[in-house]
């Protein structure tokens, strides 16, 4: 007697094939499986998650490209010459036109007639220039360069106060072409600038090209960066418990002391551990650091300083 069972028995097969639903058991088993690999992943990589910020990094020196800024003393700039109020350049009416083409006909109208397209729904409509109704401000150059500044509350004509100074009367000599405008006094001028101190000069820092200021940078840390680099050197090549133990909490071994040594941490070790503890991944660690008993700290701490005092840049 052959007591022995084939498989084929226990399973059968052309059954299964025909209704699959039977392999429901082993379904639980597979999500099981996939959650127990998800998790464990997550864990892994839990550090990431949960400190989710980019440790320092020490760029290459040709790595940093830079729009140039010319060299230019600084000091005091008139922000308006007056006298261009009264009597603006033949180059200001044309910037006058273009801008107000831009930015003002849609509403106004390429004439100035109130009649542009994007007025056309708006209530109050948008002034007619040729008109002497219904001003709010008023025609003159300070009651124009007021709505221009501020604009009118409630209604479609809104500030323009990024437009420069200049600019601002520029536009408004264009629109002074459009009909009968009040001429401008040496009071009216005066008027403006003690509201709006156009003539008040603004304060310009020094600025130095930033390739200057950058070399500047880099020759100020030179020695620093040396000195970090014969450290990383003597850890990587060190089988000291210690400098392994270093090279596993941090992705970058340079940064770290980079770090480390521009805080002056090995100092003191309670601002080193405090440091670690507030943000290990801005020194170039990964959370791991947090997880060493004060007696690992204090050692690595120990191993640290001895290292970076014995090493002159
Ligand atoms: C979105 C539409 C719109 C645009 C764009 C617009 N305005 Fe106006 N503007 C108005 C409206 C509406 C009024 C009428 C407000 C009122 O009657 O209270 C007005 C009124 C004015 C007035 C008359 C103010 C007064 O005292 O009554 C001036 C001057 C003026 N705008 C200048 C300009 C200039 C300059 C520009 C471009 C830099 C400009 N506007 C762009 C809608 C516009």
């Amino acid at each position: 007697m052959n007591n022995k069972k084939k498989i084929e028995d226990e399973i059968n097969f052309k059954n299964l094939l025909k209704n699959p639903l039977r392999l429901y058991g082993w379904f639980f088993l597979i999500v099981f499986v996939v959650i127990l690999i998800g998790g464990i992943y997550y864990v892994k990589h839990l550090d990431a998650i949960y400190l989710n910020s980019t440790p320092t990094a020490i760029f290459a020196i040709d790595s940093v490209k830079v729009e140039e800024i010319p060299m230019k003393k600084g000091g005091i700039k008139p922000a308006l010459d007056l006298s261009l109020v009264k009597s603006p350049l033949p180059e200001m009416l044309k910037k006058g036109k273009e801008l107000f083409e831009t930015t003002c006909s849609s509403c106004h109208g390429k004439e100035g007639k109130g009649d542009g397209p994007a007025g056309a729904a708006l209530n109050p409509k948008p002034r007619n220039f040729h008109s002497d109704e219904g001003w709010v401000n008023g025609k003159s150059i300070l009651g124009m360069f007021k709505t221009i500044s501020e604009g009118i509350k409630g209604t479609g004509m809104s500030s323009y106060d990024y437009i420069p100074p200049k600019d601002r009367i520029s536009i408004i000599h264009y629109i002074r072409t459009f009909g009968n405008y009040p001429g401008i006094t040496d009071d009216a001028v005066s008027k403006l600038d003690e509201t709006y101190h156009l003539s008040a000069g603004t304060v310009e820092p020094n600025t130095i090209p930033l390739e200057l200021a950058i070399k500047d940078i880099i020759k100020e840390n030179k020695p620093l960066i040396e000195k970090t680099n014969k450290i990383a050197d003597e850890i990587k090549k060190s089988s000291d418990n210690n400098a392994k133990l270093f090279k596993s909490l941090t992705s970058n071994l340079t940064n770290s002391i980079y770090a480390i040594e521009e805080g002056s941490l090995l100092k003191d070790f309670n601002a080193f551990k405090n440091k670690i503890f507030a943000d290990p991944l801005d020194l170039g660690f990964n959370s791991a650091i947090l997880r060493l008993s004060d007696k690992q700290l204090k050692s690595l701490f120990d191993y640290l300083k001895n290292l970076t005092s014995k090493t002159v840049s």
